[in-house]
């Protein structure tokens, strides 16, 4: 039996709806076939937009969404990505796959995306590859409302008001991809691009910095010291990655035990890894005004066979629905600190919430996470304590019970637990600290550990009421079935 100790009165940091946000890149069939077809495809689309895609993301409420990039984002142009379709230059896609990129889905495109989901945009920038005016003229187009030279080309493609832009990255793996920079050379370059994106009228922005990999704590140590004061917000990347190399990172589909909990023991150092730059962004920023934004994290396993090596498309099984919810317990509880999460991405590319073929859709195990935990946007993280036993195979091993509990506006808890052993069930009893609860219900995403949903196939891993949930002498005890994912609502 494991145990969680909840004290409802003793509230801690809002949980940001942005910790459930997601990342979509112009890589493989993420944007292209994955979120948008254009107008004229005979896939069902509003403007060019699949409608499944877009109804799948509002059942989540997906709160944000990063684009162009990643990588590309420092390459990318995005005067290529305005204007009339015909005229847009066509460039070849470097990064991922070399293959032509058109610009047909641009700044337009992505905006009018997050307006039919219902996203707040959160827009990545080019500094590696682009210029200070580039940049600043970028944001003077989207958000400048009078006479200038971009509201004047804006409205010339068809947007005469400005929209509201308040996520910027200044930016991407400028340690790497961006621009092999060291950290105080990209602190410097950053504070100069930053001048330059101005607050036009209302608009204001969140303007986010390039921040470190992994534990390269040196680089977040640099970053703050030299530009904290100038920026709102500090990225972090974590990729769970369990090869011994690049080339041989496993399948996402077919894995061994020991690899089945190599992955979840790599996916929880995220934990440590966040404390750790946070103990260090403290010394700079003790009032925690800069946010720690997670805009890349999820699996990496090598690519489905068969498929384009560059396109990083992989399958997604109950395994990677652990490894998200126990990652979102992790932000939950990390959320005085942490402002955004993103998992890579959105559609067709790594940890993928969304899988496309042609006109057909697949919810992936790791959706339905998103869905169980919806109810977390914006509640207030309260106290919890999981008493559980270590599991595991080999050397790497894990606690059993994952969890995080919050409460909304009309004092309803909401429990997400995940049981991570691929054997056993575990009865869990919650017990509360001034507080009496009189009713629980819960959803439950449950199977084999190797499950998952396929075109053919697209519902084997689904939502069910979770049966059995007791209400006893001021406790609530619950049966997780193995390899489960729960979200309790306590009244
Ligand atoms: O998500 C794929 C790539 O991973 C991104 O482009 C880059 O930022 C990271 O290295």
């Amino acid at each position: 039996m494991s145990r969680i100790t909840i004290n409802p009165n003793e509230k801690k940091s809002t949980i940001s709806r942005n910790l459930y946000g997601n990342f979509s890149e112009h890589l493989g069939r993420c944007i292209y076939n994955g979120l948008f077809v254009g107008k004229d495809s005979p896939i069902p689309n509003v403007n060019g937009m699949r409608t499944d895609v877009v109804e799948a993301l509002k059942n989540i409420r997906l709160p944000v969404l990063r684009w162009p990039g990643g990588c590309f984002a420092d390459e990318y142009h995005w005067k290529d990505g305005i204007g009339p379709q015909e005229g847009r230059k066509r460039m070849v896609n470097t990064h991922w796959g070399g293959v032509v990129e058109d610009n047909s889905f641009g700044t337009h495109e992505f905006l009018e995306f997050c307006r039919q989901v219902g996203c707040e945009p959160y827009i990545n920038g080019n500094l590696g590859s682009g210029t200070v005016q580039e940049m600043s003229e970028w944001v003077e187009y989207m958000t400048f409302d009078g006479i200038s030279p971009m509201a004047q080309l804006r409205a010339e493609n068809g947007q005469e008001k400005p929209w509201k832009i308040k996520y910027f990255g200044v930016g991407n793996e400028n340690w790497g991809c961006g621009g092999n920079m060291r950290p105080e050379y990209y602190a410097d370059e950053f504070r100069r691009y930053q001048t330059y994106l101005r607050n036009y009228g209302g608009n204001r922005l969140y303007k986010i910095a390039c921040g470190p990999n992994n534990d390269d704590y040196t680089w977040t140590d640099t970053v703050m010291k030299i530009a904290a004061p100038y920026m709102d917000g500090l990225s972090f990347h974590y990729y769970t990655v369990i090869g011994p190399d690049w080339d041989h990172k496993g399948s996402a589909l077919h894995f061994s035990r020991e690899e089945y909990y190599r992955t979840l023991f790599k996916a929880l150092k995220i934990d440590e890894y966040i404390e750790n730059h946070s103990k260090i962004m403290d010394r700079y920023d003790p009032e925690k005004r800069v946010g720690l934004i997670v805009d890349e994290w999820g699996t990496w396993f090598d690519v489905e066979p068969g498929t384009n090596p560059g396109f990083l498309y992989q399958q997604n099984t109950m395994r990677d629905a652990l490894v998200a919810a126990a990652s979102l317990n992790i932000f939950n509880r990390h959320s005085d600190r942490v402002a955004m999460a993103n998992i890579a991405q959105m559609v067709n590319v790594l940890q993928a919430v969304l899988l496309t073929e042609g006109d057909k859709l697949v919810k992936t195990p790791t959706y339905h996470v998103f869905d169980l935990y919806r109810e977390h946007h914006d509640a207030t993280l309260v106290y919890s304590h999981v008493e559980t036993g270590t599991i595991g195979a080999g050397k790497e091993e894990v606690p059993q019970i994952s969890a995080s509990v919050s409460v909304n506006e009309e004092g309803v808890l909401h429990a997400t637990l995940a049981n991570l052993s691929d054997t056993d069930g575990e009865e869990v009893e919650l017990l509360f600290a001034g507080f009496t609860p009189a009713a629980a219900e819960g959803r439950v995403l449950a199977g084999k550990c190797s499950d998952f949903n396929d075109f053919d196939h697209p519902d084997t891993v689904q939502i069910h009421k979770l049966e059995g949930i007791r209400v006893q002498d001021g406790r609530v005890f619950v049966s997780m079935p193995a390899c489960s994912v729960a979200e309790l609502t306590i009244r």
